[in-house]
C-alpha cells in the first residue's frame, strides 16, 4: 500500500494522499466524502456510540466499530453500504464521520445532515456541565494579565517543547480552551487524550497539562512545569517502549506538542507556524469532541495500542519522509527593527525566504503591516510598531513576538537614522536623536530579547546593523559615526556576555546603500551628492567609483550578510564585524 499511494499523487512531489485513500476508492458511489467534525467524532467517541447513532439517525446512518484507516476500513464500510442501501452514511467509531451520494452536491448535504443532526442532538441533550463543576483558581485572568503570563511562560514553554528539536509555537486563549481548563475534569479527560487520527497525529496523543490554579505565580508555573516535562518525557518513551515493535519507526521526540496553563490558554508547536498553528486548531477540536461525548455520555477514545499503531504507521512515516529538506533558518524567529523600508526589508525578506519566522517592527504600524504582507502570509511575517527608543513598546514587540511565533532567536538592530552635520551645527537633539535610537535603542532591544533568547535555552544570533562609519572618521559625521561607533562596541560587549547562553552576536558595516534606503531619499543622498558635485540618481554608481571592486551596495548584499552570520556554516563565530561596503580600504578591521 505504501508503494502503491505514490500512483495518487497529483504530479510529482503532488500533496500526499489521505491514509483514507482506500475508503474513498473501495465504497461504492460516485461520490464519498470522509470527514472529521466535532459532533459526528463526539458520537463516535461516546461509549455507547453505537446506540446514539441508532437513536440520532434511524437507520439511515450505520455504525462502523473503530478500525485504522486504510484498506481493511474501505472494504468494511463498503460491504455495509451494500448491506444498508437506505443509508447515506457511518458514524466511524473512534473516529469520524463517512457520506456518500450520486453527486458531490448530493454527498455535501448528506454530510452536512449528519454533522447538523448530530450537533442538534447534542445541543438539546447535554448536560448542563459536561466539563464538571467550575474548578476554584482555575477561571481566565483577566485580559492583560492573561496575556502578561503567557509572554512570560512562553520562552521556557518552548525550551520544553524544544528539547529533542527547536519547534515554533502558537498561544490561543480561545474561550473554548479557557473554559475547559477552568472545570474539574480537564485533568482526567486531556489525560485520555485526543481520538481522531487526523487530531493526534498533530498534537499528540496527550497535551502536557500544568496542575497549578490560574493564579500560581509565574516562578512557581516555570519550576512545576520543568518537572511536568521530566515526566511526560518519561511517560512518552514508556508509551514507545510499550507499543513498538522490531519494524517501527525510531522515536519522533519525547517533548509536548501541546500544553495547557489553567487561566492562560493554549500553547501549541510545530516545525512551523502554520502547523503548530493547526495543531493548536485541532486540539479545539478535540475538546470540543470531548464536550460534546461528556454532555451526552462518557468519553472513550480509542485504545493506547491503536493509536500508537497509526502515530508510528508505515503509511505515515513515509508521508513524514517524503516531506521537502528543511530550509536552513526553519524553526528560527527572527525581529528585525526598521524592517519597514530600505536594508531592514531586504534583511526580513531574506530571513523569510531561508524559512525563518519575520517579526517586521517600524514606527509606522501601517508601513510595518505592508512590508510584512509583502514578505508573506501571517504564518510567515507579521507586522508591528515599535519605537525602539521607547522600553514598554520594545517590551510589547517582543511579547507580541514570543505569543506570535512562540518565541525569538535572531534579533536585528537595524532602526536607524542620519543627519550629516559638521561638529558646529550639530544641536544637541541631533546628538540625542541618534543616540537614542541606535545606540539606546540596540541596547534596549538587545536587553529585551536577551531575556527570551537566555530562557529558551536555545541559542541565538544578535546582528547589528553598524556602518562603515564605526571606524572609519571623516567630516561632517560626529553625532551618526559616534553612535555608530557605540552600537559596534556593543558587539563585543554582548558577545562576550552572551557567550556562555550559546548566543552569538556579530555585525555588519555597510557603506553607500543608496537604493532602497530611506536614509538617503530623505534629503541625505541629496546632500552627499551636492558635496560630491554629481546627480542624486547617480550616487550609487559614483560610490561604486571609489570602491576596491567598483561594485554598487544594494540592500540584498546587506541581507546576504546578515543570513551568512545566523546560518550554521558560521556557528562558531561572534564579535565579528563584516564590511558590507565593496571594499574600502580606510575601513579595513584590523
Ligand atoms: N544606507 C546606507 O548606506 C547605510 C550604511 C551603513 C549603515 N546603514 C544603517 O542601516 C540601517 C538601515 O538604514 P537604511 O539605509 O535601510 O534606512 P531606511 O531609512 O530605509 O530604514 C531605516 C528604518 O528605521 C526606521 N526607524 C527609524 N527610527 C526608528 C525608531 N526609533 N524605532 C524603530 N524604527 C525606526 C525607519 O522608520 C526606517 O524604516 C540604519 O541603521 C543605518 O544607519 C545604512
Ligand atoms: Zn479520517
Amino acid at each position: 500500500m505504501v508503494a502503491a499511494f505514490d500512483y495518487c499523487l497529483h504530479g510529482k512531489e503532488g500533496a500526499a494522499p489521505s491514509i483514507d485513500t482506500a475508503m474513498h476508492g473501495l465504497v461504492g458511489a460516485a461520490h464519498v466524502d470522509h470527514l472529521h467534525p466535532d459532533s459526528g467524532i463526539a458520537i463516535a467517541t461516546a461509549v455507547d456510540g453505537e446506540a446514539l447513532t441508532k437513536k440520532i439517525f434511524g437507520d439511515t446512518v450505520v455504525w462502523v466499530p473503530w478500525r485504522r484507516p486504510g484498506f481493511q476500513l474501505g472494504l468494511d464500510i463498503a460491504a455495509m453500504k451494500d448491506a444498508n442501501p437506505q443509508a447515506i452514511g457511518c458514524i466511524l467509531g473512534g473516529h469520524g464521520i463517512t457520506a456518500w451520494g450520486d453527486s458531490s452536491a448530493d454527498c455535501e448535504g448528506n454530510s452536512l445532515h449528519i454533522i447538523e443532526a448530530a450537533a442538534a442532538y447534542i445541543a438539546g441533550h447535554s448536560r448542563p456541565e459536561p466539563f464538571g463543576p467550575v474548578l476554584d483558581g482555575y477561571a481566565a485572568l483577566p485580559d492583560q494579565e492573561r496575556r502578561a503570563k503567557a509572554a512570560a511562560l512562553a520562552p521556557t514553554l518552548r525550551a520544553i517543547a524544544s528539547h529533542d528539536k527547536p519547534m515554533v509555537g502558537h498561544y490561543t486563549d480561545a474561550e473554548a480552551v479557557l473554559d475547559f481548563l477552568a472545570h474539574a475534569e480537564h485533568p482526567r479527560l486531556a489525560k485520555l487524550g485526543t481520538s481522531c487520527p487526523d487530531h493526534f497525529l498533530r498534537t499528540k496523543v496527550k497535551p502536557l497539562v500544568l496542575d497549578l490554579p490560574a493564579t500560581a505565580s509565574v516562578e512557581d508555573a516555570i519550576a512545576r512545569l520543568t518537572e511536568l516535562h521530566s515526566a511526560y518525557r518519561a511517560e512518552y518513551q514508556a508509551y514507545y517502549d510499550r507499543n513498538a515493535t522490531p519494524d517501527s519507526p525510531a522515536i519522533r521526540g519525547a517533548d509536548p506538542l501541546i500544553i495547557l496553563v489553567p487561566g492562560v490558554g493554549m500553547f501549541s508547536y510545530g516545525k512551523d507556524k502554520q502547523t503548530a498553528r493547526v495543531a493548536g486548531e485541532f486540539y479545539v477540536n478535540a475538546i470540543n469532541v470531548m464536550r460534546g461525548a461528556e454532555g451526552l455520555s462518557t468519553y472513550a477514545p480509542i485504545d493506547e495500542s491503536e493509536k500508537f499503531r497509526i502515530e508510528y504507521w508505515a503509511l505515515e512515516e513515509a508521508k513524514l519522509q517524503r516531506m521537502p529538506k528543511p530550509k536552513p533558518l526553519a524553526t528560527r524567529i527572527a525581529l528585525v527593527t526598521g524592517a519597514a523600508s530600505g536594508i531592514g526589508k531586504a534583511i526580513a525578506t531574506r530571513l523569510a525566504a531561508e524559512g525563518a519566522c519575520v517579526v517586521v517592527a517600524d514606527l509606522d504600524p501601517d508601513k510595518a503591516a505592508a512590508a510584512a504582507a509583502e514578505i508573506g502570509g501571517t504564518d510567515v511575517a507579521v507586522g508591528l510598531a515599535a519605537d525602539v527608543t521607547d522600553e514598554a513598546a520594545v517590551r510589547a514587540a517582543v511579547d507580541t513576538t514570543v505569543l506570535t511565533f512562540g518565541g525569538l532567536d535572531l534579533v536585528v538592530n537595524n532602526a536607524g537614522l542620519s543627519l550629516s552635520k559638521p561638529l558646529l551645527e550639530t544641536t544637541v537633539a541631533d546628538w540625542d536623536l541618534q543616540h537614542n535610537v541606535m545606540a539606546k535603542g540596540s541596547f534596549i532591544v538587545s536587553k529585551a530579547a536577551a531575556r527570551v533568547l537566555i530562557e529558551q535555552k536555545l541559542g541565538g544570533d544578535i546582528v547589528y546593523i553598524s556602518s562603515k562609519n564605526s571606524i572609519f572618521a571623516g567630516p561632517s559625521n560626529i553625532a551618526y559615526s559616534a553612535a555608530k561607533a557605540d552600537q559596534a562596541h556593543q558587539v563585543r560587549l554582548l558577545a562576550a556576555e552572551l557567550g556562555e547562553h550559546g548566543v552569538r552576536v556579530n555585525g555588519i558595516n555597510p557603506d553607500g546603500v543608496v537604493r532602497g534606503s530611506g536614509i538617503f531619499a530623505g534629503g541625505w543622498g541629496a546632500k552627499r551628492a551636492a558635496v560630491y558635485g554629481v546627480p542624486e540618481e547617480e550616487l550609487g554608481a559614483h560610490y561604486a567609483k571609489r570602491t576596491l571592486l567598483k561594485r554598487e551596495v544594494l540592500p540584498e548584499h546587506v541581507a546576504n550578510a546578515v543570513f551568512a552570520l545566523c546560518s550554521a556554516d558560521l556557528s562558531h563565530t561572534t564579535g565579528l564585524h563584516i564590511p558590507v561596503d565593496a571594499g574600502v580600504t580606510a575601513a579595513f578591521l584590523r
